[in-house]
């Protein structure tokens, strides 16, 4: 995108756009069309040229960027979090948002938002039991979730019973204690903030051989509404992608601003639809935004708020939070520790790209 004149950043956010099949889309990559963001000729003479992108699906939702420095022209790569030295942040106390009423949960743990975002609290006494396996749905069709499903997993000391999810990619969290995941003849290694991936078709066990529960979230994409359990493991595991679990690395983080954020399971394991990343936000509130893609988050440290345009609800660590895609949201970080997030956004790859 370089040229002989410097670009120009015409605003900070993407453009929201629904494609027509067959439409060819000339996008401005100087920045001084007025026809944002798409080209207008201003650019003779700055030594940039357009760059042009034909629709084959009607309909498809696309973020054209405006910050023109995407590398992945047309499109917004999340390039633009970094723009500034912070996040893009909103004042939790102006008059505003002072107004926004403050909701907690109702008798079934959820705090409802906007939109069918909503806040969920673990409470161990809504597990369902099988063998030394505690386990309930946190996310599914009956919470107005269309494309992720979330369920919560606690193994204590032991072995537990063969899960899966037949054809649908599934991403675990582990969010406290330390064992095993089997998937068919292999075994994995984890403890807290290990990203575990099991391909569509496979099965997985949880072992712990510790004194404290194996805690694990699954996310299973598309959506399904339950666990399918198994006699005895099968031996499917696809040999083509050996490597499966992630940890921590702290040479991994990517900048957002004066937040960073860490892929765990995500296209380099062969997860190209469905992707987990580990987030670490600074005492602060984000500016209300949005996603194409939905979202499931789960708070592994600190406290803070989750808002919508109306409501807002409290969160702290264990809590998991549901966003719909195109939800209006922002989290806010009240702890002077920073607040740790795991999330998995499906469908999606890039969890910096926001609108
Ligand atoms: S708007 Fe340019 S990268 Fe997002």
């Amino acid at each position: 995108m370089a040229g002989d004149a410097d670009v120009v950043t015409p605003r900070r956010k993407p453009y929201y756009i629904e494609l027509a099949a067959g439409r060819t889309y000339v996008w401005c990559s100087c920045g001084r069309s007025r026809s944002q963001p798409f080209c207008d000729g201003s650019h003779k003479g700055t030594g940039f040229n357009p760059i042009a992108y034909t629709a084959k699906q009607a309909g498809r939702e696309v973020l054209f960027c405006a910050c023109k420095q995407s590398k992945t022209p047309p499109f917004c790569d999340g390039s633009h979090n970094n723009l500034s030295s912070t996040y893009e942040e909103d004042d939790p106390n102006s008059a505003a948002n002072s107004a926004i009423a403050k909701v907690g949960a109702g008798t079934d743990g959820v705090a409802r938002l906007d939109g069918g975002c909503a806040v969920s609290t673990i409470d161990a006494a809504t597990l369902e039991h099988r063998g030394v396996l505690g386990h309930r749905q946190v996310i599914g069709a009956a919470d107005g979730a269309r494309h992720q499903s979330l369920f919560y997993l606690e193994c204590a000391r032991g072995v537990s019973p063969v899960a899966g999810f037949d054809d649908r990619h599934v991403i675990l969290f582990v969010s406290s204690g330390c064992g095993r995941v089997a998937i068919a003849d292999r075994s994995f290694q984890v403890d807290a903030a290990t990203g575990v991936y099991v391909r569509p078709g496979e099965a997985f066990r949880l072992e712990n051989d510790g004194a404290l529960p194996l805690k694990v979230f699954a996310a299973a994409c598309p959506l399904v509404d339950s666990i399918r359990w198994h006699d005895a493991m099968p031996a499917c595991f696809d040999p083509r992608l050996p490597k499966r679990s992630v940890g921590i690395d702290p040479e991994a983080r990517n900048r957002m601003g004066d937040r960073f954020f860490q892929m765990l399971v995500d296209k380099s394991l062969g997860s190209d639809v469905a992707t987990q990343f580990i987030g670490e936000i600074p005492k602060s509130k984000a500016a209300p935004h949005r996603h194409l893609y939905e979202e499931s988050l789960i708070v592994v440290r600190g406290e803070g708020w989750m808002w919508t345009a109306a409501k807002r609800a409290p969160v702290r660590a264990g809590d998991v939070i549901f966003l719909p895609r195109k939800q209006v949201h922002s989290l806010e970080c009240t702890d002077p520790a920073g607040m740790l997030v795991a999330g998995v956004i499906y469908p999606g790859d890039n969890p910096s790209i926001n609108y």
